[in-house]
């Protein structure tokens, strides 16, 4: 079979380029546009990297239009039924699920490093006590670069593993205690005969006065949520630490700048802007008004929680938690939901409401993750920290695979400049405005 390749001439010059076509396992293929500045002397031009690959990754597969969703391969579905965020968390980051023995070795060693040092404690009380905790996540990941000297050589690949460990084990810790500043309350250290998400809701909520009985539903949907965040592709935040991670800055720097670029109400943000959506929303006679002002172009406001760059279908993360939104809820005793109520209102309406019908604007993943995080107390603008926290695991994994690959080069776009042409620099006393 001959190679695919697309032609493309330069009509005015009469200059022409082949480029090659590279297939990937699946979903659609890619031109290999390398020779096209050599060649003819231009760029491509893609704000926004709708239809760019910036790598080659065996991560994550998304098909946007069927609804799918595969870490390594395995469907999100079956990992959600059946796994467990440890389980998955080998998975994206070795490529294959671990025998029972390969993940107790993994968890031993995520138990192992849970503890941060002392003084990284410390910084929280540099902060305000109404800081955002994303501020103080992002701040203090930042930070470790400061206390893990022995492990700066990413070029080394167990240096790389015992940071990878490192960061997984610690951020929830970190996140907890950015918690406990807010709330004013001493920090809780971490308790390694504790799983993964149960060690994060003692580090949230005991307290050192009095026992504190940890509720395994509330675990259980954590994991289940820390599943669904875990991985994600090329998004906003892991294209941020690959950004960051390809200058060779240390993988400390290159996670804390992901955190930052998660915060935004457009990524990670929005499962904190739902709920404040929903509670401005109010009930559900107000629904018609909301939706005028999301279609109104003048207007700023948008429906959170709605809409997706790659899914134009049923984000398949949402539908899973849309179904755990109403088991969880049962399970907890809540009989007086009327958020989750109005949410199921609001969705329905504007499936059937052309604009959002036309434009294929879907319900995402923060449409009804707030709900489930809400029912077991966790506070609104811990949200996207909850979030940062799953997805540390995906960033590492993409940030290994891209300090691995020996073809890695610095990320660095170009631009299309519409800026002034050259002129001569004039003395202060002769500009005239
Ligand atoms: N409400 C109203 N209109 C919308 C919405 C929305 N939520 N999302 C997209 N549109 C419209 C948009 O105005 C545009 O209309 P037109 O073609 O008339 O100009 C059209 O749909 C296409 O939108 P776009 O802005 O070109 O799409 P995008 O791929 O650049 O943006 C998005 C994707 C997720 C940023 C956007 O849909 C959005 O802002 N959604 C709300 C925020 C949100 O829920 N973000 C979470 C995303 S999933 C989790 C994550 O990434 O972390």
């Amino acid at each position: 079979m001959t190679e695919k390749t697309f032609e493309l001439v330069d009509r005015a010059s009469d200059r022409k380029v082949t480029l090659p076509v590279r297939p990937g396992t699946i979903g659609p293929s890619v031109v290999d546009v390398a020779a096209l500045n050599k060649d003819l002397g231009v760029f491509t031009y893609d704000p926004g990297f709708g239809v760019t690959a910036s790598c080659e990754s065996r991560i994550t597969y998304i098909d946007g239009d069927a609804g799918v969703l595969l870490y390594r391969g395995y469907p999100v579905e079956q990992l959600a039924e059946k796994s467990s965020f440890m389980e998955v968390s080998y998975l994206l980051l070795h490529g294959s699920l671990p025998t029972r023995k390969q993940l107790e070795e993994f968890e031993g060693s995520i138990r192992h490093h849970t503890m941060i040092n002392e003084s990284l404690l410390r910084f929280f009380h540099g902060f305000h006590y109404d800081a955002h905790p994303m501020a103080m996540v992002s701040a203090v990941v930042a930070s470790m670069s400061a206390f893990y000297h022995d492990t700066m050589d990413i070029y080394n690949p167990r240096q790389r593993e015992i940071f990878a460990h490192r960061i997984i084990a610690k951020i929830p810790t970190i996140a907890a205690a950015a918690h406990k500043h807010a709330l004013g309350q001493p920090y809780i250290y971490p308790r390694n005969d504790l799983d993964y998400c149960s060690n994060l809701l003692h580090m949230l909520y005991a307290v050192p006065c009095e026992p504190y009985h940890l509720d395994p539903v509330a675990a259980q949907a954590l994991d289940l949520l820390f599943i669904l965040h875990a991985d994600h592709e090329q998004n906003a935040s892991t294209s941020t630490v690959r950004l960051a991670g390809s200058t060779g800055a240390n993988p400390y720097a290159a996670i804390s700048a992901g955190v930052s670029a998660l915060w935004g109400p457009a990524h990670g943000g929005a499962n904190e802007a739902v709920l404040a959506m929903l509670e401005q929303i109010g009930t559900a006679d107000h629904i018609p008004k909301f939706l005028a002002m999301a279609k109104d172009k003048s207007s700023h406001f948008r429906l959170m929680g709605f809409g997706h760059r790659v899914y134009k279908n049923f984000d398949p993360r949402a539908k899973i938690i849309r179904e755990m939104c109403h088991k969880v809820l049962a399970r907890l005793g809540r009989t007086d939901t009327p958020l989750f109520e109005l949410a199921l209102r609001l969705e329905e309406i504007a499936l059937k409401d052309d604009y959002f019908v036309e434009r294929k604007l879907y319900p995402n993943v923060d449409f009804y993750s707030g709900i489930i995080y809400s029912a077991i107390g966790i506070p609104r603008s811990m949200f996207t920290v909850m979030f940062a926290i799953a997805r540390t695991v995906g960033w590492v994994a993409h940030w290994q695979e891209m300090i691995a690959d020996p073809a890695m080069r610095i990320g660095r776009p170009r631009q299309l400049y519409t800026g002034p042409t050259r002129r001569d620099y004039v003395e202060i006393g002769k500009r005239t405005s």
